[in-house]
């Protein structure tokens, strides 16, 4: 009886170590990278907003995130084109009402985070931008393979002449 308890002890402390070991693990590497290679931004939590967006076809709450490249280019008006090593990123919130405000529209479940990276050498078939998405709550990859870009690109095409970018700088004093 003491020799079973002493086992299931051990095992105990095992699976914790087990577990000490690989929860960081699990957190650097985060999800999988796009089919084209691209991983997901490591820091886009902390990025600046650029603009924001409400599509009304499809009930969705957007924010444009920047990465400093593309904040101080934003700001400096130097957005056509964005330099290189600019990162665009929109976050998408299915659109619900306040609890308490039924008047206000606020982020309800969370859609897919989405990135455009800036790279001219690197991605000249694209207009030099790399496009990425990462799914739902769990991240997954976006694209059955890299040919999902053509989907991205050719939507982003109507604005060829704004360097293939939708979002204007919303104005800010
Ligand atoms: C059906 C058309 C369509 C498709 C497909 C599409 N986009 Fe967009 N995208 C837009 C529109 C319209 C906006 C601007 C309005 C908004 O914020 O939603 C936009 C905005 C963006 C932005 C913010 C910068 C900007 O251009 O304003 C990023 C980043 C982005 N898209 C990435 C992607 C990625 C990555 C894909 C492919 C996985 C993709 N888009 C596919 C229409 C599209």
């Amino acid at each position: 009886m003491k020799r079973n308890v002493n086992n299931l002890l051990l095992t105990i402390i095992a699976l914790g170590l087990a577990l000490l070991v690989r929860a960081p693990f699990a957190d650097e590497h985060g999800p999988g990278a796009a089919p084209n290679g691209i991983t997901l931004p490591q820091d886009y939590k902390d990025w600046r907003v650029i603009g924001s967006s409400h599509r009304v076809d499809n009930n969705t709450l957007r924010v444009i995130l920047g990465n400093d490249t593309a904040i101080e280019a934003a700001r400096a008006g130097n957005t056509n084109p964005w330099p290189d090593g600019t990162i665009l990123g929109k976050l998408v919130w299915k659109d619900t009402s306040h609890a308490a405000w039924e008047k206000a529209v606020v982020p309800g479940e969370f859609v897919h985070a989405e990135f455009m990276l800036k790279d001219a050498e690197k991605w000249p078939a694209t207009g030099g931008w790399g496009y990425a998405r990462w799914k739902g709550m769990d991240q997954t990859p976006y694209g059955k393979d890299a040919s999902f870009v053509q989907e991205c690109h050719g939507c982003h095409t109507p604005v060829k002449d704004n360097d293939f970018v939708f979002t204007h700088p919303a104005t800010i004093p």
